[in-house]
């Protein structure tokens, strides 16, 4: 009882252009107008009215509750304290007794200074002078809760957050770009690296896993540019998805189905979308024996698997030597026999590596991509693969996609900072030049409240057989999933 007919409903009162409607390179398609027009409701669900700028209009948010007059006199009281001791001796003292002295020597400038503050703003003063000269800086408060998602610091002056999924501006704010920049080379050096002038360019990451960019002046023009993405040490759940309204039940028991029944999936969202959350949550589905091989630039998936080996790619050394890619990994997990390989960001010529490996045995094999809507993931995937150089005809480009992968989920961002899954999409087969896909699930935007939350609901398609049938059948879930598809179409 396939209700395409609904679907093809959809596509007339689905809103122009689509990504899908873009204009592709090969030649007059007779595209279906099913599947394009179903990905045309992507950019309705993002389509952001035009909005005055809304970020530098807020206030910003107090972190810690910092004044202006609190920072004029910690600056007074930091320069006293740099003419006072020598800190390359302070670097020598472990943490704790250089914390020691740094408070014994700021109490002390403080009665000689006659700076008139309470106790708890002492404390406040002591503690961030510390982190200043011993830690990160104006960054450990942010560093410290758990509830922010990415740290965005541009330039000395402007430190933003996301929280909810929204991104804000704080009072959060650096001595000058010279302090920003020391703590930049704090971070990157535990991990080896440099930034500077010469090497502006820097990605390492926080002892806590935290993923860190820099990119410095004269690249960026107003001081530093520093990016975090907060590691979260409890990684959100599919249950948690569900919980927030990211996904349906049922939609969750049909990744659950397609996770379990090894069937070779991508993951496409844009930046921030939560891909890497949900390839986590799906390898929550593999089987204990199953032997799993994880490609990652920055190791961000914590599986639970006891037979996993996790590979991180490396960037080259300051002599430009020494880089291992992804597609270095990928070709080589193929010689370890793995059972499953999943790869934490596909974005160049591993793409042809990785459809090798899905076709090829290495069922159940996952990634991730940045796009916005599954079509156009079908189409990175398939200019990845035109860029790596390989002399392919695209018609058989689009075949060997077609053989390797069997579901894209998008994952999107929504404008009011909730993330959704917005697509559950099969790749069917081609037809003529065009890859042809069926949505199992859809997640539709349907209004709107007055504080600018978005309501909406995840819609199945009626697909009451997805091609992936015969594999449940053959993993003995046709059950689960004939329950799952049957409750979303209710
Ligand atoms: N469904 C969700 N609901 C709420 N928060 C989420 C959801 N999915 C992910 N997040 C949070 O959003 C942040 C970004 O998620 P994630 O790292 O998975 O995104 P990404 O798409 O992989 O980003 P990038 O493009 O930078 O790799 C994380 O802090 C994560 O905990
Ligand atoms: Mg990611």
């Amino acid at each position: 009882m396939t209700k395409f007919g609904r679907r093809t409903a959809e596509a007339e009162h689905s809103p122009a252009p689509s990504v899908a409607a873009k204009p592709k390179p090969a030649g007059p398609k007779p595209a279906p107008a099913a599947a394009p027009a179903a990905h045309a409701k992507k950019p309705a669900a993002n389509a952001a009215p035009p909005r005055v700028n809304a970020v530098a209009k807020a206030q910003p948010i107090e972190i810690g509750g910092r004044t202006d007059e609190y920072f004029q006199t910690k600056t007074t009281i930091f320069n006293a304290l740099i003419d006072t001791i020598d800190l390359s001796q302070l670097a020598q003292l472990d943490t704790e007794s250089a914390a020691e002295e740094i408070r014994d020597i700021v109490n002390e400038i403080i009665s000689i200074k006659n700076v008139q503050m309470s106790i708890v703003e002492q404390e406040a003063l002591l503690q961030d002078i510390c982190n200043d000269v011993l830690g990160y800086g104006p960054l450990e408060p942010l560093l410290a809760r758990d509830d922010i998602a990415d740290i965005m610091v541009n330039g000395a002056n402007r430190v933003f957050i996301e929280v909810g999924g929204k991104i804000q501006l704080t009072n959060v704010r650096f001595r000058d770009n010279a302090q920003l920049m020391n703590i930049c080379q704090r971070i990157v050096s535990q991990v080896g690296r440099r930034v500077d002038e010469a090497s502006p360019i820097c990605d390492a990451r926080l002892p806590d896993g935290s993923r860190v960019n820099v990119i410095a002046p004269p690249l960026s023009i107003d001081g530093a540019a520093l990016t975090i993405r907060k590691f979260k040490k409890d990684k959100l759940r599919i249950q948690d998805l569900v919980n927030f309204g990211s996904i349906s039940p049922e939609g969750a028991k049909v990744l659950e189905v397609v996770g379990a029944c090894r069937i070779n999936t991508l993951i496409s969202g844009g930046t921030g979308s939560g891909k890497t959350t949900l390839l986590n949550c799906m390898t929550g589905f593999i089987e204990l024996d199953e032997r799993v091989i994880t490609c990652e630039d920055a190791a961000e998936l914590q599986l639970q698997q006891p037979h996993v080996v996790r590979l991180e790619t490396r960037p080259p050394n300051l002599e430009g030597q020494g880089e291992v890619t992804m597609r270095d990994l990928v070709k080589n997990c193929l010689r370890m026999r793995p059972e499953r390989i999943i790869v934490g960001e596909v974005r160049g010529p591993e793409a042809f590596d990785l459809l090798q490996a899905m076709n090829t045995g290495h069922d159940g094999s996952m990634g991730t991509l940045h796009a916005n809507s599954p079509r156009e993931a079908l189409q990175r995937i398939e200019s990845m693969i035109t860029m790596g150089g390989y002399n392919l005809p695209s018609k058989t480009i689009r075949e060997m996609i077609v053989g390797s992968i069997d579901i894209i989920i998008q994952a999107a961002r929504l404008r009011d900072g909730s993330r959704r899954i917005t697509h559950v999409t099969e790749v069917l087969g081609t037809e003529g030049d065009t890859i042809i896909t069926q949505d199992l699930f859809v997640y539709e935007v349907t209004g709107e409240d007055e504080n600018g939350k978005l309501a909406g609901r995840h819609r199945s398609t009626g697909i009451a057989r997805p091609a992936f049938w015969d594999r449940a059948k053959y993993y003995g879930m046709e059950e689960a999933l004939a329950e799952a598809l049957d409750a979303a179409a209710e």
